[in-house]
């Protein structure tokens, strides 16, 4: 059946588990979660990702309601036309935790107190503006310069629009039906000049506050598919929540009975607390669904071991997967992680495959040319 669910009409899901993945004493929060699809149609593809249309931590809402002398009652039109008030705008349609250019150039207009103006006004001091955003909400940026006053309708046209998040979905339909897995680190991250605890948005609302209907949607990503042959060796590198699509390739590969090569590197803080889904994984490992499985706890020792480092390691091993034609595949943190495993891939070709920097960087080129090299970082 052909769903009527999208971006444009997402599915109001069901949260029905909802568990920690991390154990005590974890620096971390990693979580497991369940949502049921029952009814909508909707199906995807081990790969793809989920689409999540989170809702604002109603404390917060409260707090900046009071800030700014609301009941949370006023009328409001959102910029779309749509008719709703002050609470509902701030809950579900506004992004509160990050100050638009047009709020700052509002208040800036209102309040003009301190370097604050100067340096919004002045474009050399872009620089200066950015420190003084780092860490500042917008309920700070209310507090620091309490001049600034709004009605309602216009504060709410001032803020961005509060955007869905993408996770990974690490389950295989084919194992199953109609539900979705996630794996969701959760984001509480605190400032230095501010005792004010901050949360992602997303995460902390599927973590905390998430029940039934959770508007979603399916993220088709054409660009990270198993192969096409089902004999093809594959190597995932998936680091902390990278592991996620990987999971949902192993249950495909189980369910549909593949026969590959599997082989995932897998990475993490400490082996006691951070080791995700590894009773899964070792039972993969057992029943043949996985070749081979390689960790790096970057905490466990004095000095950090990181995927890339296992990978050099074992860079004999991993080029002649290669040379039998291995598909390559990298999840998980885009500015440090991937582009450190990118030069370790290259630097393992050089060295077994005997290959100078500029032909190594050749090899891995057409890797990508021919879609043995498929990446999905965030
Ligand atoms: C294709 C794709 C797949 C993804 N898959 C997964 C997945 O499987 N699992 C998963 O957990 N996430 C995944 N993500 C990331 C996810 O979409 C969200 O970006 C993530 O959950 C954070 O969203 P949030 O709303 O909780 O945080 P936000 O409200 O968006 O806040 C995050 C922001 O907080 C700030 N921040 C975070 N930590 C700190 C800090 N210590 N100090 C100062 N500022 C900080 C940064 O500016 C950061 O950008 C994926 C992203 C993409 C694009
Ligand atoms: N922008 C940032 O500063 C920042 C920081 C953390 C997480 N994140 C984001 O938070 C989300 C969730 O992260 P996550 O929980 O999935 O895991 P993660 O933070 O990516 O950590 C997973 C593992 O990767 C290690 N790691 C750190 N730097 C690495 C590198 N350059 N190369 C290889 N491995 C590296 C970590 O080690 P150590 O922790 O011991 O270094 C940890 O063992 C992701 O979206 C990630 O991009 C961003």
């Amino acid at each position: 059946m052909l769903s009527p669910h999208s971006r444009k009409n997402p599915f109001h899901a069901v949260l029905s588990v909802n568990r920690a993945l991390t154990g005590d004493g974890s620096g971390k929060e990693t979580r497991h979660m369940e949502l049921s699809l029952g009814g909508s149609g909707l199906g995807y593809e081990p790969g793809d990702a989920l689409g999540v249309f989170p809702s604002n931590d109603p404390e917060l809402v409260g707090m900046l309601l009071a800030e700014l002398g609301f009941s949370g009652d006023e009328p409001v039109t959102t910029r779309e036309g749509g008719a709703t008030t002050v609470r509902g705008a701030l809950t579900t349609g506004c992004l509160i935790t990050v100050p638009s250019k047009h709020l700052l150039m509002a208040v800036a207009e209102k309040d003009s107190t301190g370097a604050f103006l100067r340096a919004f006004q002045a474009n050399s001091a872009l620089e200066d503006l950015e420190k003084f955003l780092n860490g500042r909400d917008v309920l700070d940026v209310l507090r620091e310069f309490p001049n600034a006053r709004f009605s309602a309708d216009e504060f709410v046209k001032l803020l961005r629009k509060l955007q869905p998040r993408l996770y990974s979905i690490s389950s295989s339909q084919k194992a199953v039906g109609e539900s979705v897995h996630l794996t969701v680190a959760v984001v509480r991250f605190g400032i230095a000049h501010n005792s004010r605890q901050r949360d992602g948005v997303c995460s902390t609302f599927l973590a905390r506050r998430a029940g039934s209907g959770i508007p979603v949607f399916i993220h088709s990503a054409k660009h990270f598919r198993m192969p096409d042959d089902p004999a093809a060796p594959v190597i995932m590198v998936g680091p902390g929540t990278g592991v996620a699509p990987f999971r949902a390739f192993l249950q495909e590969r189980r369910a549909s009975g593949h026969t590959g090569p599997a082989w995932l590197i897998f990475g993490e803080q400490h082996a006691a607390t951070d080791f995700l889904y590894r009773d899964e994984l070792e039972a993969a490992l057992c029943d043949g669904t996985l070749t081979r499985l390689t960790t790096a706890f970057s905490r466990d020792q004095p000095h950090k071991i990181y995927v890339q480092h296992r990978m050099l390691e074992e860079g004999a091993e991993l080029f002649a997967w290669l040379q039998q034609g291995a598909y390559f595949y990298v999840c998980g943190d885009a500015a440090r992680m991937a582009r450190d495993v990118d030069a370790a891939l290259r630097a393992l070709v050089g060295t077994h495959g005997g290959l100078a920097p500029d032909r190594a960087g050749e090899y891995v080129e057409a890797m990508k040319k021919s879609k043995r090299y498929r990446k999905d970082v965030y």
